[in-house]
C-alpha cells in the first residue's frame, strides 16, 4: 500500500472514531480525547517517510520523540559499492514498508512466513520512524567512497573522564528505531535484520525508553530532572541541524551529523547526593525543571545579572553547555535522548542510564566546542561515557523511487 493510500485509509477510519488534526498529525479516537483532555500534544499514528530530510529527529509529540527507540549499530559486510547500494535500497523499501504500515505478503505454507506477527496480521505504523546514519568506517576503501565523507565526520573522539569499552563503539551504519511501543521497536529490527542479512551485521544494539511528562512539561531522565527544556524550537532548530554548506560535499545537503553517546549513570551514588547539590550540579530545580533564577520550567536564565554564578554556579550544566552569548549561538544542537536500562552489572549495581543522542550542522562546531566545556563538569562524578559514536543522518528519501544515499551512491 503507498503512503498516500494508507494515509487516506487511516485518516478514514480515525474519522468513524472521531479524529484530532494536531499539528499536521492525525490522532485517532479515545488516545485524542485522554489526550486534549490533558492538554497536551499527542503521539502521532504515522509520520512522514519521504521527504527533504529523513524523519525521527524533528518529530512531534509528547518531549518531541516517541516512547520507545533502539539505538542499532552495523558493520557493513556488502562486498562493494554495488552490494553496498543494492544494501540501501532492501533498507529503503524494508523502511518505507514498515513505517507506512500494512499486511505482509502471503508467501504460502511452504515458505517461512514474510513477518514475523510480533505486531500480528495488519502491521501498524505505530509512530514508528527509522533514521538510517553512516559513519566514518564506511569511507575507508571497501567502497571507494573515500573522497566523498563529510568533512567533519570522524570516529568519535574518546574525550576525558570517557571509559570507552570497544564492543559498544563506533559502526559503518546506524538506524534510530523509534516507535510509540517498544514491541513495534523489536518488530522492526528484527525485520529489517532478516531483509539484511549478508550484507550487514548488527555490531551493537541498545533499547531506550521515554518518560512522559510527570507532572507536565518535558520528560524527565533517570537522574530526576527533566531533560529537553532548552532545545532550539521551529526555524531556530531546522538552521541549526541540516546541512547546508557549499564546502560539504552536495550529497550530503541536506543531512545531519548525529553524535550517539552511551552514558551510564551511578544511581545509587546520586540518590545519596543532597538535593541542593543535584540542583547546582544542573543549575536547574529538581521538581519544576526551572533554571534557579527562576519559577516556571521555560524562564530564560540570566546569567549577565549573575556574573558571579552566586545563584546558577558557573560550573553548572546548564550554564557550561550553553553560556547563552552571541558568539556561543551557532553552538546550540538538538537533543533527542532515551533512558536506557541493561540489567545488574558483575557488581550487583543497577546498570542504567542515558542514550544521549544530538543533531546539528556541523560537529565540531557544535557538539565537540560543547562536549568539551562540560569535561570538567561536577555532574562527571556521577555518569560514565562508555560507548556510542558519531554518524552521519542521510539526506531524506525524496519519493517512492529514491533511496538511502542514492546521490552519494549512484
Ligand atoms: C548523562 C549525561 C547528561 C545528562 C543527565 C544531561 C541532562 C541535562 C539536563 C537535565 C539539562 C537541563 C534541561 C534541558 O534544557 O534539557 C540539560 C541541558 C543541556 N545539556 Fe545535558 N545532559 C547530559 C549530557 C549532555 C551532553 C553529553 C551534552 C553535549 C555535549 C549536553 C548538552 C546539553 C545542552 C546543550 C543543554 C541545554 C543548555 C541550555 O541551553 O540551557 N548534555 N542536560
Amino acid at each position: 500500500m503507498d503512503v498516500s493510500r494508507r494515509r487516506f485509509l487511516s485518516g478514514a477510519a480515525a474519522g468513524a472514531a472521531g479524529t484530532a488534526l494536531t499539528g499536521g498529525m492525525l490522532i485517532g479516537g479515545a488516545q485524542a480525547d485522554a489526550h486534549a483532555a490533558a492538554g497536551g500534544q499527542a503521539a502521532a499514528d504515522s509520520y512522514p517517510f519521504h521527504g527533504a530530510h529523513q524523519s525521527g529527529i524533528l518529530t512531534p509529540g509528547p518531549s518531541g520523540k516517541q516512547n520507545a527507540s533502539c539505538y542499532a549499530a552495523f558493520d557493513v559486510t556488502a562486498k562493494d559499492k554495488g552490494a553496498l547500494a543494492d544494501l540501501m535500497h532492501t533498507l529503503t523499501d524494508r523502511a518505507r514498508a514498515l513505517t507506512t504500515g500494512g499486511a505482509a505478503p502471503d508467501l504460502g505454507v511452504g515458505q517461512p512466513p514474510a513477518d514475523s506477527d510480533v505486531l500480528g496480521p495488519d502491521i501498524p505504523a505505530d509512530g514508528l520512524t527509522v533514521t538510517t546514519s553512516v559513519g566514518a568506517s564506511l569511507f575507508d576503501d571497501r567502497f571507494g567512497l573515500g573522497g566523498h565523507k563529510p568533512k567533519n565526520l570522524t570516529p568519535m573522539r574518546i574525550f576525558p573522564n570517557d571509559s570507552p569499552e570497544p564492543a559498544w563503539l563506533h559502526g559503518d551504519l546506524l538506524l534510530q528505531i523509534c516507535a510509540n511501543h517498544p514491541d513495534t521497536v523489536h518488530h522492526t529490527i528484527r525485520d529489517i535484520a532478516k531483509h539484511t542479512r549478508g550484507a550487514m551485521q548488527l555490531r551493537w544494539k541498545i533499547e531506550g525508553y521515554n518518560s512522559p511528562p510527570r507532572p507536565s512539561g518535558t520528560g524527565r531522565n533517570l537522574l530526576g530532572f527533566k531533560d529537553g527544556t532548552a532545545n532550539p524550537t521551529g526555524g531556530t532548530a531546522e538552521q541549526l541541524i541540516w546541512v547546508d554548506d557549499p564546502t560539504e560535499p552536495a550529497w550530503a545537503q541536506g543531512g545531519s551529523y548525529q553524535v550517539v553517546r552511551l552514558i551510564r549513570m551511578l544511581v545509587e551514588f546520586w540518590d545519596r547526593v543532597s538535593i541542593s547539590e543535584q540542583e547546582n550540579m544542573f543549575g536547574r530545580r529538581r521538581d519544576t525543571g526551572a533554571p534557579l533564577d527562576g519559577t516556571n520550567e521555560f524562564d530564560t536564565p540570566d546569567y549577565g545579572a549573575d556574573p558571579k554564578g552566586n545563584v546558577i554556579p558557573l560550573d553548572s550544566h546548564i550554564r557550561l553547555a550553553n553560556p547563552r552569548t552571541p558568539d556561543t549561538a551557532d553552538q546550540r544542537l538538538l537533543r533527542r535522548s532515551y533512558n536506557y536500562d541493561l540489567g545488574l552489572d558483575q557488581n550487583g549495581n543497577i546498570q542504567s542510564g542515558h542514550i544521549f543522542a544530538c543533531y546539528q550542522q556541523d560537529v565540531k562546531r557544535q557538539f565537540e566546542t560543547v562536549q568539551t566545556r562540560l569535561v570538567n563538569e561536577p555532574l562527571i562524578d556521577y555518569v560514565q561515557p562508555f560507548g556510542g559514536g558519531y554518524f552521519f543522518v542521510l539526506p531524506g528519501v525524496a519519493d517512492a523511487q529514491d533511496w538511502y544515499g542514492r546521490a552519494l551512491l549512484s
